[in-house]
């Protein structure tokens, strides 16, 4: 008697708000379908309208990754959202989204994808945003080191305030990518470009491909948690 009280008392302290809901508990890899063109997969805790701060978007999606388990694969985390369908040679597509990090994740030399346009054509990543060595920096898989140096900021730069994606990408060998990141100043007012990153026309850029943004993270020992939120999906074909 006395057990079946606890048990329902820890039940009681243990249910979310009314509003907050699970929809992956960090047990094992989970997938899922929230619209026509937004799926996701996680290894970790997602839950929607659960964020801590407050985020200018609804509904609003919180990722949190432990420091260790939550594996997906033997040595990598894993919360992503993805568009679909995946994209074909020719095609145009305009994919914004809004992001949140919150400060204080660990960084390492290992890949920590904040974004990644993914493409199954040469099954990796073509452009992506990763947090590395105390930057969050831009990779580039097919035009070595960005063409130059690749764009990056300091984390502290990145972290702690709503940020703005926007990647627009022509699919082919005609094919060219703009990504443009941008937060409003820490004060108010109006949006600034935190980074920008181009692929001219003409560039051939991997099809069979969908963005992808959460955290994605190789598993490094003595890695910190990380948490992230994340909302206002448009991913679109214009073309
Ligand atoms: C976690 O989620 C899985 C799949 O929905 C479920 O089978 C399992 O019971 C859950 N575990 C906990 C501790 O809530």
């Amino acid at each position: 008697m006395l057990s079946f009280a606890l048990v329902a008392l820890l039940v009681v302290l243990g249910t979310p708000l009314a509003s907050a809901q699970t929809l992956s508990n960090g047990t094992s890899l989970q997938t899922g379908i929230i619209s026509a063109s937004v799926r996701w997969q996680s290894s970790g805790i997602l839950q929607v309208d659960n964020c801590k701060v407050n985020v200018p978007f609804s509904p609003c999606y919180s990722m949190s990754l432990g420091a260790t388990g939550n594996l997906a694969e033997p040595d990598r985390q894993r919360i992503e959202f993805l568009s679909w369908p995946p994209a074909m040679a020719g095609e145009t597509w305009v994919y914004d989204w809004t992001y949140y990090l919150v400060p204080g994740v660990s960084s390492s030399d290992h890949f920590f994808h904040l974004s990644q346009l993914l493409s199954r054509d040469i099954g990796g990543y073509v452009v992506a945003l990763d947090l590395l060595q105390g930057r969050v920096t831009i990779r580039d898989t097919i035009r070595p080191n960005c063409g130059g140096t690749c764009p990056s900021i300091p984390q502290a730069s990145f972290w702690g305030r709503t940020t703005y994606h926007r990647m627009t990408v022509t699919f082919g060998a005609q094919g060219s990518l703009r990504y443009t990141v941008r937060a409003p100043a820490f004060t108010g007012g109006p949006q600034t470009t935190l980074i920008t990153y181009s692929l001219p026309t003409g560039s051939n850029i991997p099809a069979d491909s969908t963005i992808k943004t959460g955290l994605y993270r190789l598993f490094v020992n003595g890695q910190s948690a990380a948490t992230a939120f994340a909302g206002a999906f448009s991913f679109r074909r214009t073309a």
